[in-house]
């Protein structure tokens, strides 16, 4: 029998070429496989009848957005999760739903081996190949761009020599990815780190002329999770897609940086992820008032951990899973509303209220009626300094011999 590999097909003309490349350099037959999380764009029907256009056997098209922000968005925000404290890792948490539908596909067209189109500098190679390895450890893996030798300029060539229904003349310096959790645009222009990025790089964030007046909103969550916005219940996705257009609107979620990739390489990435910054700070700003303060310290570096993690592949290893259950326990009370104002590339958080609360007015007062006893503030000092200063009388005992 024929060797069937399926391939992480974009639509774009990279991989479409990808399916001609590897059918040939490998006799293989390719199927192409789509997965929809909320990258917008065009739809999975018109991005199968390219797949089939370009030579692939069978096209598997799967909408996993509501998957996606249920399963991959929600863990991310639970983990208020920030890699090296700026990027809430758009791509990073996109990459394991697809590897899920990869390795369904699979099974279900009996492929031996799974291709993306990933080059070999990336982070997205390791985040497929590590989580095809964990899913489907009987699978191979190969990346025609990065295996065998698919540079662009041979992908254009190709697809003119073989007529494929794929627009190459269309040039985008930049190489984008893009879902319902935000943005990511590298390369090109950009790589020059000291050149700040045109206003032609975003697309999830407005940069108005005149700056619409100040949005207000309320998010309500219930466990850590956003279950309506200004009163109206809505699901994850909805609750993402409608902050992306408020607080893009806004200008907020746009992210500058340097960042560290696995590889060992640092690379500039400009990130738009109006929504995902908008949910996590109000997240954070419920997190404040409902979770205990030792919880709450720890869980800030479990949530780091996390980030670290998730970003270097590891989404499907136990440490990951063991991290999970840590943070699902932090989130039982993170229940309430939050109000912020977007404006002028900020979310800014301006009330809150949580029938879960550890915020006790009568214990926080200044005024009459509080109930906190001053006192006992005494003897706890005392205390609470008593170690360090036994060791400073040490020091000062030691410096004088
Ligand atoms: N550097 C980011 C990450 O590793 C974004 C990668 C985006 N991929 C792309 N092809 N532009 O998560």
């Amino acid at each position: 029998m024929t060797e069937r590999i399926v391939l992480a097909y974009s639509g774009g003309l990279d991989t479409s070429v990808a399916i001609g490349w590897i059918g040939e350099a490998t006799g293989a037959e390719v199927i192409a496989v789509a997965v929809d999380v909320g990258q917008g764009g065009e739809s999975l029907e018109t991005i199968r009848q390219r797949a089939l256009g370009c030579g692939a056997v069978e096209a598997y098209v799967a909408d996993a957005s509501d998957e996606f922000a249920d399963e991959y968005c929600m863990p991310t925000l639970k983990a208020n999760a920030l890699y090296q404290g700026h990027y809430p890792l758009v791509s990073a948490i996109s990459r394991p739903v697809i590897v899920k539908h990869l390795v369904k596909a699979a099974r279900e067209f009996g492929a031996t081996t799974v291709a993306h189109g990933c080059t070999g500098k990336g982070n997205d190679q390791v985040r497929f190949e590590v989580g095809i390895q964990t899913l489907g450890p009987d699978l191979k893996c190969i990346a025609p761009v990065r295996d065998l030798a698919l540079t662009r300029d041979k992908a254009i060539a190709f697809a003119e020599e073989k007529g494929l229904p794929i627009e190459t003349t269309k040039k985008n310096p930049y190489s984008i990815d893009q879902n319902v959790w935000g943005r990511a645009v590298e390369t090109g222009y950009l790589e020059d780190i000291w050149n700040a990025p045109t206003k032609d790089i975003y697309d999830y964030t407005a940069t108005p002329e005149f700056p619409p007046a100040p949005d207000e909103v309320t998010i309500s969550f219930e466990a850590g999770i956003p279950v309506a916005i200004d009163g109206v219940r809505v699901p994850p996705l909805q609750a993402i897609k409608e902050l992306n257009r408020r607080a893009g609107a806004q200008g907020v979620g746009r992210i500058d940086v340097v960042e560290d990739r696995l590889v060992g390489i640092k690379s500039r990435e400009i990130y738009e992820a109006p929504g995902a910054m908008a949910l996590i700070t109000a997240h954070k700003h419920l997190e404040d008032i409902t979770v205990e303060r030792e919880q709450a310290r720890f869980k800030a570096t479990v949530g780091q951990r996390w980030a670290e993690l998730v970003y270097d592949g590891q989404w499907f290893s136990p440490l990951k899973r063991s991290l999970d259950a840590f943070i699902e326990d932090t989130q039982k009370y993170v229940s309430g509303d939050i109000r912020m104002t977007l404006h002028g590339g900020q979310a800014v958080v301006n009330g809150r209220r949580s029938d879960t609360s550890l915020y006790d007015f009568d214990l926080a007062t200044y005024d009459t009626g509080d109930t906190f006893d001053q006192s006992m503030a005494r003897g706890f000092i005392e205390l609470w300094g008593m170690s360090a200063k036994v060791a400073s009388g040490r020091d000062i005992r030691v410096a004088g011999q």
